[in-house]
């Protein structure tokens, strides 16, 4: 990689970065599509976000994402968000729109959005289970409702979330969308062909062997199942609908589109389907080191 006077540089802002995939992503589109840019980790503490974004005008830095834990801090900085990203009061993605003016976006649900759409997955007209009520399950309670599921259920271990979590969306979409449900009382849905999105830490590396609900008759009413989680590769609720020959899929894709919708945002350009697929193998090769 060549780096000279013209190179623009985009960055990672989150605490911890030193595991995150987002260079292998970015990099392998810069390279790919013959742009001068680098996309590097910046850690930033706390108490240091207003200063961060300061820092992307006073460098002039080609765009930045945003991870964990600063995904809200960052919003009272910016000079304008997307409807997308005030509705979810989250930003994973700065795009310097000139004059040193900075919009949030939000990626994660158009990137989990158009990862489920290449594995032949939608939620239009759907049932749609929702596992947790935590920041990214409301977030894919939005994104279900958006999208026109036909009903949406929350299950989660503390239903009180999920009611929370419910009645903020059902207020947003101005209709019952959302309906909250203990994960205990499982056996009373009504339907057994669901789209079941998996949206808790709960299987994440190192403590594979965990899922959310142990109960078999659980995995029979689903017929897909999404889980956010990339490591591992095949959680524990994907193996359990994996034996029962269900469809599954995992979260690294969902990593993959919000980053390629990020470049996309910060470049003006549209990423070719056959380098979605290159990056894709790079993320894996790293995943596996
Ligand atoms: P996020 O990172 O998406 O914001 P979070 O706020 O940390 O997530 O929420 C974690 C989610 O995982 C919650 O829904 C939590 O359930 P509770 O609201 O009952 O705490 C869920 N979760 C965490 N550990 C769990 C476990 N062992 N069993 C079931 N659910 C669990």
């Amino acid at each position: 990689m060549k780096i000279d006077g013209k190179t623009r540089t985009c960055g990672l802002f989150g605490n911890p970065v030193e595991h995150t995939l987002s260079p292998v992503i970015h990099n392998t589109l810069a390279r790919s599509m013959g742009h001068n840019l680098v996309y590097v980790p910046f850690r930033v503490e706390d108490q240091q976000v207003e200063q961060a974004v300061s820092a992307i005008r006073a460098l002039h830095l080609a765009g930045v994402n945003v991870t964990v834990p600063h995904k809200s801090a960052v919003i009272p900085y910016l000079d304008e968000m997307d409807e997308l990203a005030a509705k979810i009061g989250a930003v994973n993605t700065i795009v310097p729109t000139g004059e040193g003016r900075l919009k949030g976006y939000h990626t994660d649900m158009p990137g989990l959005y158009r990862a489920m759409r290449s594995e032949g997955i939608d939620v239009e007209g759907e049932s749609v289970l929702i596992l947790g009520a935590g920041g990214a399950a409301r977030a894919v309670a939005m994104l279900c409702a958006t999208h026109k599921a036909k009903e949406i259920y929350m299950l989660n271990r503390s239903p009180e979330k999920a009611r929370a979590v419910a009645d903020e969306v059902n207020g947003l979409f101005g209709k019952e969308v959302l309906i909250p449900m203990a994960l205990s009382d499982f056996s009373s849905l009504p339907g057994k062909e669901y789209v079941a999105v998996q949206a808790t830490s709960v299987g994440l590396y190192p403590n594979c062997d965990d899922v959310v609900l142990e109960a078999e008759e659980f995995y029979d009413l689903i017929k897909t199942g999404v889980d956010l989680i990339y490591n591992p590769e095949t959680t524990r609720f994907m193996k359990l609908l994996k034996a029962r020959g269900k469809r599954t899929m995992n979260g690294l894709k969902m990593l993959l589109y919000q980053g390629i919708i990020a470049y996309e945002l910060w470049n003006a350009c549209e990423v070719p389907g056959e380098l979605a697929q290159e990056v894709l193998v790079r993320m894996k090769a790293e995943l596996a080191q």
